[in-house]
């Protein structure tokens, strides 16, 4: 069972990144079953914000809640088995590990005996991988390195993931192989933010969107508002 009932939430929050401000009182809501875009020009503050919420940089300010407990101040480690996983930009798999220990990795967190079911398990979203894992992670193609990601958060049976630029660099067929695979998680109750350069991919799965513009939120509401009015999308790009 995957998921929950919990909300995560943003609140005010403000995060500066080599002493300079970057986010701006920042708040948005995820919902639990639910894929939500965050959008934005390059720049604009996004991967800040999913990797602030993972616990990967310090928050100056506000609050993140995942449904009544504050993350704030929270390790990454202790974030992750809260149930918020971060599926990182740019395919950071462990090159040099094979695709079934990098797997392993992810599980180490669970009782042993526990470990091959939940590889399994992830493994079952992603069959492509089965034949590919006895070879070296860093020799997969990109789409293979992003499953290899996205079946890492899988294993820590997250309620909340942020996958972080979903489609960088990727065939549009394998796109929306891993988008169908996005769905599929959402439909079974997990929480998904969605970082994409392709709004239109994202706002097509997702039911609700944020827009950033340089560190700040500049729209929040239904993916369907965006896709009628292209005015909003089309001044966060060109700002
Ligand atoms: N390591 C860093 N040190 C200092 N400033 C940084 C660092 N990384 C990013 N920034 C700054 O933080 C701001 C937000 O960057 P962020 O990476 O969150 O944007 P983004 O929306 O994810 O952009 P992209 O679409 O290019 O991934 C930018 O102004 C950027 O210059
Ligand atoms: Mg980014």
């Amino acid at each position: 069972m995957m998921g929950g009932s919990e909300k995560l939430d943003i609140r005010n929050l403000s995060v500066e990144r080599g002493g300079k401000p970057v986010l701006h009182d920042v708040s948005m809501t995820f919902l639990p079953g639910e894929i939500t875009a965050l959008i934005g020009a390059n720049g604009a503050g996004k991967s800040t914000t999913v990797m602030s919420v993972a616990g990967a940089l310090p928050v100056r300010n506000g609050e993140i809640m995942l449904g009544s407990s504050s993350l704030v101040g929270t390790s990454a480690d202790r974030i992750r088995r809260s149930g918020v996983a971060l599926v990182p930009e740019g395919h950071t798999v462990l090159r040099t590990l094979s695709v079934l220990d990098n797997l392993r990795a992810a599980a180490s967190h669970l009782p042993h005996d526990k470990v091959n079911q939940a590889v399994d398990d992830a493994l079952s979203l992603f069959p492509e991988l089965s034949s590919r894992l006895h070879i070296p992670a860093g020799a997969l193609s990109g789409g293979q390195k992003q499953m290899v990601l996205i079946a890492q958060a899988i294993i820590s049976e997250p309620k909340f993931m942020l996958v972080d630029e979903l489609s960088l660099g990727l065939a549009p067929v394998i796109v929306n192989r891993l988008a169908d695979t996005l769905v599929e998680l959402a439909d079974e109750g997990m929480g998904i933010v969605l970082i994409e350069q392709f709004t239109s991919l994202a706002l097509k799965i997702a039911k609700h969107a944020h827009v950033m513009e340089r560190g700040r939120i500049v729209f929040s509401g239904e993916s369907q508002e965006l896709l009628d009015d292209h005015s909003i999308l089309h001044s966060a790009y060109l700002a």
